[in-house]
């Protein structure tokens, strides 16, 4: 398994393109099942998980072809026909996000097998409220041995949905399930996080009614078919806060370009609090820091447009070298700090109690070997990694590949010393 090195110690200095949002093009390369006309879908970021969604698809009936075009990489999808409404726990258990397969299927074809998507290291992530959302809009649904077996023969019917706490990926799911449906679906206590608004937007150019979604009420009337489209997936958030939190800790001045400020604007307030200029720009901003040291702020995550619990580790990193003392309160996940002793072990003092972690700002990071546990908790090593003196290697680094494009080849751009070693194949720990 590949490892990344990295030594600290270089100011970064530069421009960083922002690449498509992950979160986004997998749950539009779902909506493909919806229609039997081709879905084009540009600046699409390439990822281990665009793949294993595309490795499902495939499976489902789905034709996949991969190409560059002016809007960055574009992949077309055309599922004619679904040739098999089952999918298997060995390609959902790759990623999460796969489970979403299942409103689709059963909107285009009445019935579907779907693997449950099983645990996860960031916390227990049950699909309870999908589940219940779907029966709302009449599937039946039976649970047996892991496996979910829905039937809606007469197609599904829409209703009023109100969710007992906001859910991103059960509102996607609806959402998705819910455009084929007879009647009009309500969504109360909507997720409203951009990725929500561009799936709709999609949806809408494939002949989808579709409205209110970036609101907690969203109202879907359902239509009979939908067509195929061309749609430009939204920068990714969690990229883009990523690198301005990378420029922080680093030091320097760096430019993220093809991306939109608006989307992390929480983010950027805390950055300001804690002494990083920001300036934003009709296509991103401008990250600056030199030299003077960072003040300990406090952030709590909340879904958005709160401070999201996808950016929580790496914020934990900058503050790790901040003036006092931070308080980081986790509320979307309950396990999500797994990332705090991997940065112990670079020198930063932590100290987590339940859904908090208090981080008392140190002199100085000095390099280590740390381990990768999730996809943003390996991110965060990385940005520590920036600002801690000799090398740090970190292993385990299939996490970053599953949501990071061409990471260090965009840090290094900016004059960071970082390189992958290739993996033997063997295992590394
Ligand atoms: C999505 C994002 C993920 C992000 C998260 C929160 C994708 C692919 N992933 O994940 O990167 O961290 O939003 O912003 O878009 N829950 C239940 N029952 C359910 C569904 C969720 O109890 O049926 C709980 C979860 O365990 C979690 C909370 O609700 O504690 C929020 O989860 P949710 O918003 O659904 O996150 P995901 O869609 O899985």
């Amino acid at each position: 398994m590949d490892r990344i090195a990295i030594t600290g110690g270089a100011r970064l200095e530069g421009e960083i393109v922002i690449s498509g949002a992950k979160n986004s093009a997998i749950k539009l390369m779902a909506a493909s099942l919806l229609t039997d006309q081709p879905l084009r879908l540009t600046n699409m970021p390439r990822l281990a998980d665009t793949r294993f969604l595309g490795q499902l698809l495939r499976r489902l009936g789905t034709d996949i072809v991969e190409q560059d075009g002016d809007d960055g990489a574009e992949t077309i999808l055309h599922t004619r026909e679904i040739v098999s409404a089952f999918a298997p726990y060995e390609l959902v258990r790759q990623m999460r996000a796969s489970f979403n397969v299942l409103g689709p299927l059963i909107a285009r074809t009445g019935h579907a097998k779907v693997s449950l998507p099983g645990g996860c290291t960031i916390g227990a992530r049950p699909v309870d409220l999908h589940l219940e959302a779907l029966r709302a809009l009449g599937a039946s649904i039976d649970l047996h041995e892991g496996y979910v077996y829905a039937q809606a023969p007469r197609g599904l019917v829409g209703a009023e949905i109100e969710f007992p706490f906001v859910s991103v990926g059960a509102t996607e799911h609806v959402m998705l399930a819910a455009v084929l449906a007879k009647g009009e679906t309500v969504l109360k206590n909507a997720a409203r996080e951009p990725e929500l608004g561009d799936l709709a937007e999609c949806l809408n150019k494939m002949g989808a009614q579709v409205s209110g979604a970036g609101t907690s009420t969203i109202r879907i009337q359902g239509v009979d078919h939908l067509n195929g489209a061309t749609h430009s997936v939204i920068p990714d958030r969690i990229e883009t806060g990523t690198f301005a939190l990378a420029a922080a800790m680093a030091g320097g001045e760096v430019r993220l370009t093809k991306t939109r400020s608006d989307f992390v604007d929480t983010l950027l307030d805390k950055m300001v609090e804690a002494g990083v200029e920001v300036i934003r720009h009709n296509d991103g901003m401008t990250i600056k820091r030199n030299g003077a040291r960072l003040k300990a702020v406090e952030i709590e995550t909340d879904p958005y447009p709160g401070f999201a619990t996808d950016l929580q580790a790496q914020f934990m990193a900058l503050m790790t070298l901040a003036d006092g003392e931070s308080v980081i309160k986790e509320t979307i996940f309950e396990n999500r700090f797994m990332h705090a002793p991997e940065l112990a072990r670079l020198g930063a003092d932590i100290l987590v109690s339940g859904g908090e972690a208090r981080v008392r700002g140190v002199e100085t990071l000095e390099g280590a070997q740390v381990m990768a546990t999730d996809l943003r908790a390996s991110v965060s090593l990385v940005i520590a990694a920036l600002a801690a003196r000799g090398e740090t290697v970190v292993s385990r680094v299939y996490h970053l590949d599953r949501g990071f494009e061409r990471l260090e080849e965009k840090l290094s751009a900016c004059g960071a010393n970082v390189r992958r070693i290739a993996g033997t194949g063997e295992p590394e720990d």
